[in-house]
């Protein structure tokens, strides 16, 4: 069996191509072999490559640079998606998506499922939204899996900002009043295969299991690093409001996501937030 991944390099796609299940082939493509936004680079690589299944990990996640960007942000987010979910049906592959947390507006206060009412706040999370759209317009057995702060020991995340700044300042000040999920690639990319593998369709959501504010995940990755031999100290982390940090992008205050659909689909539970953070810092640590 083939699957085609696209975003090669990023975080997602990394952990994709090195955790694909036995008896599948990935050919994961970079941006500079395949920009998703050129239509006719996507039908000739999916027609040439014929995959089973496209699992699609390209995105735009500049979340702030989006506001300033809508056009760019739109292309990859929205366009992309269209042409890669077009080009599959052309040829009758799968296609696997993957959405974020911020097509909510986080005013809930219990976790959002499925079918919740979506909201954007921002540029970003309007075209990821327009992308889920557009997927399931062109291929409607689509699997849509969204997800939220994701971070890993490949391309660029909080945990490894906050690793970096902590090594060079001791001392961190982080928001403590928006309130999700931290979730490691590895995982994501096991359950993105699994659904796929089962055959899911529609919308479905996957985090680790917990709650964290950005602060509360900030503190573990201080300790966790500590120990693993990643920090010489355990850092300062200071809380402080969104207000005290303006970005250009709002975003969602509560973004936890409801995984009931992913569970029972795949009879099994993600492990919880703070020992999956231990288990990557320390194979991190491991490695140095
Ligand atoms: N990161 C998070 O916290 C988070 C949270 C919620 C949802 N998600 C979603 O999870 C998925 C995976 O995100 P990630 O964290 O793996 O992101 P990532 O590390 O930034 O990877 C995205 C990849 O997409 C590539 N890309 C950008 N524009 C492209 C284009 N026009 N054509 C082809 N490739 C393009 C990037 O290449 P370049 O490096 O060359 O630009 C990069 O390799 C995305 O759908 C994202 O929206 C992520």
């Amino acid at each position: 069996m083939k699957a085609l991944v696209t975003g090669a390099g990023g975080q997602l796609a990394t952990e994709l191509a090195a955790r694909a299940p036995e008896g599948w082939d990935v050919e994961a493509l970079a941006r500079r072999d395949l920009d998703i936004r050129d239509a006719t680079a996507v039908d000739d690589a999916v027609a040439f490559s014929s995959p089973d299944l496209i699992l699609n990990a390209a995105a735009y996640v500049a979340v702030d640079k989006a506001e300033s960007d809508p056009d760019t942000a739109y292309a990859v987010n929205r366009d992309g998606p269209a042409n890669l979910a077009r080009a599959a049906a052309r040829v009758g592959s799968r296609i696997a998506h993957v959405s974020t947390d911020f097509v909510f507006d986080g005013q809930k206060s219990r976790a959002y499922t499925p079918d919740d009412a979506t909201n954007p706040l921002g540029v970003y999370g309007a075209s990821k939204l327009a992308g889920e759209a557009a997927v399931r317009a062109e291929a409607p057995a689509a699997l849509i899996l969204r997800t939220a702060w994701v971070y890993g020991p490949h391309g660029n995340n909080f945990m490894k900002t906050m690793l970096r700044l902590m090594a060079e300042r001791g001392e961190v000040r982080v928001v403590a009043d928006q309130i999700g999920t931290p979730t490691a690639a590895t995982g994501l990319a096991d359950t993105l295969w699994a659904l796929a593998l089962a055959g899911a369709r529609g919308v479905h959501h996957h985090t680790d299991a917990g709650v964290a504010s950005w602060y509360d995940f900030a503190e573990a990755i201080g300790e966790e690093g500590h120990a693993a031999g990643l920090l010489a100290a355990v850092p300062r982390v200071i809380p402080i409001s969104t207000q005290a940090f303006p970005t250009p992008a709002r975003r969602p205050a509560f973004s936890v996501l409801d995984k009931s659909s992913t569970w029972s689909l795949l009879d099994r539970r993600p492990a919880h937030w703070r020992g999956v953070l231990r288990g990557v810092l320390g194979e991190m640590g491991a490695r140095t």
